[in-house]
């Protein structure tokens, strides 16, 4: 009797909902599962709740740069892209650079002592290497055209150094 009224319950049960599958956000390549608001603004995401405060907050609404990330290889303000965008693509931030060379780009700001007050660099770096991926050689012009400010008037360093990492990874150093 018992197992028939189960049966019969069994029948008259909802069809099971299913669920569609969450895509991970890959950062710096290790696989999360957000479950919060997803309008968080990935900028939030990284720096409150896994900690990586290498990306910067500096205006907040996509005009200063510094919160550059790469997101699929393309740099993307973090502070305007909410988490329900970023569900299956892979970021990558300042802190994804480290292995056991620095990056061309990182070791190019090196050699020419780009970095000042150092608030804006990594935003600066960022947008560095998405255009040297897009331009191996990239031009004044392509340079002017990435608009990330530095409060610190940087930007000459910055052109020198975007040209010399440009060499290094021709040279193999990427
Ligand atoms: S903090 Fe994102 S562009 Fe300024
Ligand atoms: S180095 Fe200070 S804001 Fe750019």
């Amino acid at each position: 009797m018992k197992a028939g009224n189960e049966a019969a319950g069994a029948a008259n049960a909802a069809p099971a909902k299913t669920q569609p599958e969450q895509l991970p956000v890959r950062i710096n390549d290790k696989p999360y599962y957000p479950d919060g608001d997803p309008q968080m603004p990935l900028l939030w995401y990284l720096r409150d709740v896994l900690r990586l405060t290498g990306t910067k907050f500096g205006c907040g609404i996509g005009a200063c740069g510094a919160c550059t990330v790469l997101i699929d290889g393309k740099a993307a303000r973090a502070c305007l892209t909410p988490m329900q965008a970023v569900s299956g693509r892979a970021i990558t931030t300042i802190e994804g650079l480290e292995g056991a060379q620095l990056h061309p780009v990182q070791q190019a700001w090196l050699e020419h002592d780009v970095a000042q007050c150092g608030y804006c660099q990594a935003g600066q770096i960022m947008a560095a290497i998405d255009l040297l991926a897009r331009k191996r050689k990239p031009s004044d012009d392509d340079i002017g055209e990435i608009a990330n400010l530095c409060r610190c008037g940087t930007y000459p360093r910055i052109r020198s150094a975007i040209q010399r990492a440009a060499v290094l990874m021709a040279e193999g150093n990427s």
